[in-house]
């Protein structure tokens, strides 16, 4: 048995990263528009101020995906593209672009995965505080609405936020992502929370304004461990270290997923952050635990774990001269079979793998192709994990490849490649990849060419 039949394969890609047209038909500045322009924030000074030109080139994109067969595409929205100022007044040329996008996808025959927030955030806002702010997520409901009512008649699929350890992690605590600020402890988890109320109303609003029946969750960074053995013990440790709070910091799961799916924070980070911990008002735990219909989770490592000689869990260093990424990440294919497995059994809902890839040294060989070995035997590696905890049992319902195109990847700017698809960025022309042809052969057996030579 392969995967179960309807499983969703699929590739994403997030608004800034692709789109370009970063002041272009009424777009208002995000906060990643402002960090790009600080000086040293990126790699050689890039912006994603034309990124892929996607917002030019969709249709072109749109073709890529057919050929390549994808079931469906995660997107996301730029939301000072739909309200320039974050509030108020909207841009018809912006929601229109979105418009377009959903029926070039469906006239492909792909299903539009769309991501409300994928962390441009609208500048304006910004300076009335942002995610510190307590009206913050009744900010991100107006125009969740405003998305919703436009293209709910088409789109089923919802995701509220991506990665929130990092946007609030890397944007407010440690400064390296946009808006690039170092708040104290305390002020990183009144962010935090009020990221988390943004997630649970706006589950409410696609709920009320919805006009097909649609499925929605969220995008959590997947902290994955991976047991050093199969012993019980370490199986227990590695459980344990994927559940736990142990730093000050937002590099754990359950600091964001246990209010989302349990409605409460969990009991050793209460402790370990103690008087930090923002009050919180009667009803926001409600607010904040929404019924979900999946589980997104984006995985592209794990760590190690195995049970020290007093029962804690302890990191095992990997290998002298381990298996890394261009991106210097490890390649650890078991992060694929734990990471569902452990996030399965905990949260008890079907999982999608919103997020998974690698970034490669690729280029144009000499016969105009792009030969990317590397990143097929990374996919087949970790593919095959995949299939193996669904033969276990776990319900896992799709699989997204990060990245359709190769793009903009944050402060690392264009440095890191990502996609299926080359992207010559000077003259925007895209190469498909040899990964992208191997993609299709394995989304068209539905994975059963996995681990064949
Ligand atoms: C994830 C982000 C995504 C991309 C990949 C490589 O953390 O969600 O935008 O940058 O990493």
């Amino acid at each position: 048995m392969s995967f179960p039949k309807g499983f969703v394969w699929g590739a994403a890609a997030s608004s800034y990263q692709i789109e370009g047209a970063a002041h272009e038909d009424g777009k208002g500045p995000s906060t990643w528009d402002m960090f790009c322009q600080k000086e040293g924030t990126i790699w050689n000074g890039q912006s994603g101020d034309v990124a892929c030109d996607h917002y030019h080139r969709y249709k072109e994109d749109i073709g890529v995906m057919k050929q390549i067969g994808l079931c469906a595409y995660r997107l996301s929205i730029s939301w000072p593209r739909v309200i320039p100022q974050g509030r108020g007044a909207i841009n018809p040329k912006g929601l229109e672009f979105y418009d377009k996008l959903i029926d070039e996808l469906l006239a492909a025959d792909v299903s539009p995965y769309v991501t409300l927030f994928h962390w441009d955030y609208p500048y304006e806002l910004y300076c009335r505080g942002g995610w510190l702010n307590r009206d913050s997520s009744d900010w991100f409901t107006e125009y969740v609405r405003v998305v919703v009512e436009k293209l709910s008649d088409r789109v089923k699929y919802w995701i509220t936020l991506n990665e929130p350890q990092c946007f609030i992690g890397l944007g407010h605590q440690l400064g390296m992502h946009a808006p690039g600020d170092k708040l104290k402890f305390a002020e990183v988890l009144t962010a935090a929370h009020n990221a988390l109320l943004a997630h649970g109303k706006a589950v409410q609003t696609i709920r009320a304004y919805s006009k097909v029946e649609c499925q929605i969750g969220l995008a959590l960074a997947g902290i994955v461990s991976i047991p050093a053995t199969d012993s019980s013990e370490d199986v227990e440790a590695a459980r344990q270290a994927m559940f736990s709070v142990t730093y000050k910091n937002c590099w754990n799961n359950t600091w964001w997923t246990d209010p989302v799916f349990f409605g409460r924070y969990p009991e050793d980070g209460l402790k370990l952050f103690g008087s930090d911990v923002p009050p919180i008002q009667d009803k926001d735990m409600k607010t904040i635990c929404q019924p979900s219909d999946f589980f997104g989770v984006n995985i592209f490592f794990g760590q190690t774990i195995r049970t020290n000689k007093d029962g804690w869990p302890e990191a095992v260093l990997p290998p002298v001269g381990y298996a890394m990424t261009a991106f210097r990440w490890p390649v650890s294919p078991e992060a694929l079979y734990w990471g569902p497995r452990f996030f399965g059994e905990r949260y008890k809902l079907p999982i999608i793998i919103t997020e998974n890839g690698v970034s490669n040294v690729d280029w144009v060989s000499l016969d105009g192709k792009v030969h990317d070995p590397q990143r097929i035997d990374f996919l087949n590696r970790y593919l095959l994990e995949l299939q193996k905890v669904c033969k276990h049992g776990v319900e896992v319902r799709g699989y997204f490849h990060w990245s359709i195109l190769d793009n903009f990847e944050w402060t690392e700017g264009y440095k890191e490649r990502f996609g299926l698809v080359y992207v010559d960025y000077p003259t925007q022309k895209r190469i498909a990849k040899d990964s992208a042809y191997w993609y299709k052969e394995v989304i068209a057996s539905n994975g059963a060419i996995l681990g064949k030579p």
